[in-house]
């Protein structure tokens, strides 16, 4: 199941060569660190020694300072591999950390959530008016049936009442399964129906790049087609237009929350309740709903918050990710508000008819900590200079990315161009599994290079290895692998352990004589112990920072009439970093037309979503295999690349399929 790594290396070849080359250091600005949360290399590296030689005394003491606890656990950490268990029989509640605990302090008329709308509406809501929508919201789920352990499910434009129904579902104990708004009804079934969700909680559309995305025809769409469990489903009207609602199963977001009761208890949770499950692909065609628990989460987001965007309480503080992603979970809404901080939510992405939108919401709300992802900095590189040079962004005073690699290119261009020369960044890697970043620098305590996520968060204990699990020589490539459990690690896929167990903790032996949890990124460490991470390993392609399983592409693809079989590979793109490759044969009866090949890229919108169309289909007469049948994957890498193929063809059946795929691609 483990792509070579020296596939990975082709396939992002340019990056990763001029990654190699990269020399540059850029040290932390001595005005920053003088400010900063972890204000040295030195307090960093102390921080760093103390977490590994006593892990469990380090989370417990930043669990008592930082978070507020019901009743305190009695064990920190029990740890039965791969089954992780932290605070054990602590109690607490994610909302109340997130508002409860604000309200009594000055922090109650502070801003929460400023919102601006696509459209240029706008809406902000402080502690004290978030907390009584969420109390609003929270007893309307109770009203419509909704318990303790009941899954909720989200699908939802960016706007406040995503972030409140989340944390509703949080306060009353019912875990919530947020999709993305962009992915098809087909997409949106799977995953309710693997939830079980009772509930769902939609908006008529949303507003996207000039468009309105009809999210309730979807929802529809969806539960007409199976997803028997859900029960009710709540609108929020957004846009306006014309929506049908099924009596006795539909209701107005605004005609339940103005009855409404604004007090509600927080449920007391267990520290190992679950919180929510999400969604992600990997190298199976089905995805996986990654489950994560409430205590372990809720410290983890806090501490990263706080210590990663050096956050502080005069802050406007923005991510550009969705809430349907996890890092809208962990950092747009969890992590900054157990924060107390205020945390920008933007429902637009840079657009034909706003292209420069993010610079001008930055200059409107003077954003001072602004965390985006690879692909929107190389989009903008390419639109040039004029757009953020046109805006006033001298506010901003910390960067970060997430999402992909970025190339040493790219992060130079954010660091002139956006940040001034005078912005740390903070290129984090981490993963929907991780629930928290994992390997970052800390904003005033490490020298950056550009390219590398430099070193790990405290409490972190990464390393590279060869697949035996042994370690490698600096500077040579390896899997990435965590060696202790850490708070926010995720628990289990969703009634499917042996899956958990299979694809994070099977996939290399033991090391040191203990199971390693396995990120599926190869990885390199240099001479200074700074990672670089050069992409997924396995069958993942990570296409403008989301992550696609080749599997999930091809039984898409599959599933037309005319598709007798499908591969999907990914090549590099200049701007998306990959992009979707697809070949495709057809069955006795179609023909290669211009038309089938839209057709097919359509077919995988409507079967997964937007993000999910394919950039190139080539129609082949056969596809290379094994003499077991097995589909060889690493030779179409090379072929949809455009490159030369390398590697033994005689595990290839019949080698003239590869000559004839490569003169036709
Ligand atoms: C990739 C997103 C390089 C990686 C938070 C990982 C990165 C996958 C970085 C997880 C980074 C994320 N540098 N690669 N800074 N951050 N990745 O689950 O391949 O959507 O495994 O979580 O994105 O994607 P996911």
């Amino acid at each position: 199941m483990l792509r070579s790594i020296v596939m990975v290396a082709s396939s992002e070849k340019n990056n990763i060569e001029s990654v190699l080359q990269e020399k540059r250091v850029f040290n932390p600005p001595a005005d920053f660190a003088t400010n900063a949360h972890i204000k040295s290399l030195q307090q960093y590296e102390e921080l760093y020694e103390k977490a590994k030689n006593d892990p469990e005394t380090f989370w417990a003491e930043l669990a008592e300072q930082e978070l507020y606890w019901f009743e305190k656990w009695d064990q920190v950490l029990d740890w039965n591999p791969p089954t992780a268990k932290w605070f054990v029989n602590g109690k607490l509640n994610m909302s109340y950390n997130c508002l409860d605990r604000h309200l009594t302090t000055w922090r109650r008329n502070k801003a929460a959530i400023i919102w601006e709308g696509e459209p240029g509406d706008s809406r902000t809501l402080t502690y004290g008016e978030l907390h009584r929508e969420v109390c609003q919201f929270a007893n309307v789920l109770k009203d419509m049936g909704v318990q303790k352990g009941d899954r909720v499910g989200i699908y939802m434009p960016m706007v406040p009442e995503a972030a409140i129904a989340m944390l509703a579902c949080t306060r009353i104990g019912a875990p919530h399964s947020v999709v993305f708004g962009g992915f098809s009804a087909e997409a949106l079934r799977d995953r309710l129906e693997d939830a079980e969700a009772k509930v769902v909680i939609t908006a008529d559309g949303g507003f996207r790049k000039d468009k309105i995305v009809p999210l309730k025809i979807e929802v529809d769409q969806a539960l007409e087609n199976g997803a028997s469990s859900v029960e009710k489903v709540i609108v929020v009207q957004r846009t306006k237009q014309d929506v049908t609602m099924r009596e006795g199963r539909d209701y107005w977001w605004h005609d339940l929350q103005k009855d409404a009761s604004p007090k509600c208890d927080a449920e007391v949770m267990d520290s190992e309740d679950p919180l929510f499950i999400l969604y992600t692909s990997g190298s199976t065609g089905k995805p996986k709903g990654v489950v994560h628990t409430t205590g372990g989460y809720n410290l983890y987001t806090h501490m990263t918050t706080k210590w990663i965007f050096d956050l502080k309480d005069t802050d406007v503080y923005w991510c550009t990710a969705d809430v349907g992603w996890i890092t809208g979970h962990s950092y747009i809404v969890y992590g900054p508000l157990s924060n107390g901080a205020t945390s920008l939510m933007y429902e637009g992405v840079p657009r034909p008819s706003n292209p420069g939108c993010f610079w001008d919401v930055v200059e409107k709300y003077g954003v001072n900590v602004f965390y985006t992802a690879p692909t929107a900095i190389r989009a903008f590189m390419k639109m040039g200079e004029e757009l953020p040079n046109a805006r006033d962004l001298s506010s901003l005073r910390l960067l970060g990315t997430v999402g992909e690699p970025i190339n040493p290119e790219a992060w130079m261009w954010y660091h002139r161009v956006i940040g001034g020369e005078k912005c740390p960044i903070v290129d984090t890697w981490w993963q929907t599994e991780t629930g928290g970043i994992m390997i970052t620098p800390l904003p005033g305590a490490t020298p950056t290079k550009p390219g590398s996520a430099t070193r790990p968060f405290p409490g972190i204990i990464a390393d590279v290895v060869d697949k035996d699990g042994n370690p490698v020589p600096n500077n040579a490539g390896g899997y990435l692998v965590i060696k202790h459990p850490w708070p926010s690690m995720l628990r289990t896929v969703y009634n499917n352990p042996e899956r958990f167990q299979k694809t994070y903790w099977d996939p290399i032996p033991e090391v040191e004589g203990k199971p390693v949890y396995f990120a599926g990124d190869s990885a390199r460490k240099d001479e200074n112990g700074y990672f670089w991470i050069m992409g997924r390993t396995d069958d993942v392609m990570n296409v403008s920072g989301h992550r696609l399983g080749s599997m999930e592409l091809e039984s898409a693809l599959v599933s037309h009439p005319a598709v007798a079989e499908a591969s999907v590979v990914g090549v590099p793109h200049e701007i998306k970093g990959e992009d979707i490759y697809a070949f495709v044969t057809l069955k006795d009866n179609y023909s290669p037309s211009d038309e089938l090949n839209k057709e097919l890229k359509q077919h995988v919108v409507t079967k997964i979503s937007a993000i999910a169309r394919p950039g190139t289909i080539q129609f082949a007469e056969a596809l290379p295999k094994t003499r077991s049948g097995k589909i060889v994957r690493r030779f179409l890498r090379q072929i949809a690349a455009g490159q030369d193929i390398v590697g033994d063809k005689s595990t290839v059946v019949d080698p003239s399929v590869l000559d004839q795929l490569r003169e036709k691609g």
